[in-house]
């Protein structure tokens, strides 16, 4: 598995805002939309394309168009929902599967209550959303789900990552022989005892979204 920080003045500056515990609902909303548009610019880096001939006002020339099949972009919610836009903003003709996963706070394991995704995913590209790489499980689950689908080719784009996810991932793809990059603004110090990023930006569910329980 390949992880990418992306380095870049405005990422580190969106991200900064959306940490401080004082930025309102409709900016946090707003800003993770910004960051998400900004780390898909280099998620899509590997993202096929096909020739094609065009004709400009002056000349013929050839250029590329996204191939078929088209990317799939799935988002993990309810976090990841939030990075839809962001994301399609970038990638208009992408068609979108969904995943809902909840992770028990006390055990921490991940559990999936919905799935609406095609089921054969062979050949295509994916890209994962979700803000938070915690512990790994929920976004481990989720690229299981998709490989065991056929997908060929996963991205993961986060906000933040711990340590104690990434290495859990590893591990994970090691096994599963599937190319699989992850592409985070910021990978963080640690995982805390709740098993929260540190520093993170606390729960990013109930700061886009308000508390579901
Ligand atoms: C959050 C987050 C990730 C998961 C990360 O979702 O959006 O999906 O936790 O933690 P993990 O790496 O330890 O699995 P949560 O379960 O809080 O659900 P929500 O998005 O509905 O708030
Ligand atoms: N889920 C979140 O929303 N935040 C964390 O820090 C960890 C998991």
């Amino acid at each position: 598995m390949e992880l990418h920080v992306v380095e870049h003045p405005l990422v580190h500056h969106k991200l900064t805002v959306l940490r401080d515990k004082r930025t309102p609902q409709p900016v946090f909303r707003r800003l993770v939309e910004e960051l998400v548009t900004l780390l898909a610019y280099e998620a899509t880096r590997g993202v096929r394309v096909g020739e094609v001939e065009i004709e400009t006002p002056v000349a013929r020339t050839t250029g590329v168009k996204l191939a078929q099949p088209a990317p799939l972009v799935v988002p993990i919610l309810r976090a990841g929902l939030g990075m839809l836009d962001g994301m399609l903003r970038l990638v208009p003709t992408a068609e979108v599967g969904f995943l809902g996963m909840i992770r028990d706070e006390k055990t921490l394991q991940p559990m999936t209550y919905a799935e609406r995704l095609p089921q054969d995913l062979s050949g295509r590209q994916c890209y994962v959303l979700d803000p938070m790489l915690a512990t790994g499980g929920s976004l481990g689950g989720a690229i299981q789900y998709l490989v065991d689908r056929g997908a060929d080719d996963i991205t993961a784009i986060c906000l933040t990552a711990a340590p104690e996810g990434v290495d859990k991932l590893q591990h994970l793809l090691a096994d599963l022989q599937v190319p699989c990059r992850v592409v985070v603004a910021s990978l963080d110090e640690r995982l805390n005892d709740a098993g929260y990023i540190v520093p993170g930006l606390g729960d990013a569910g109930d700061r886009l979204y308000g508390l579901a329980e």
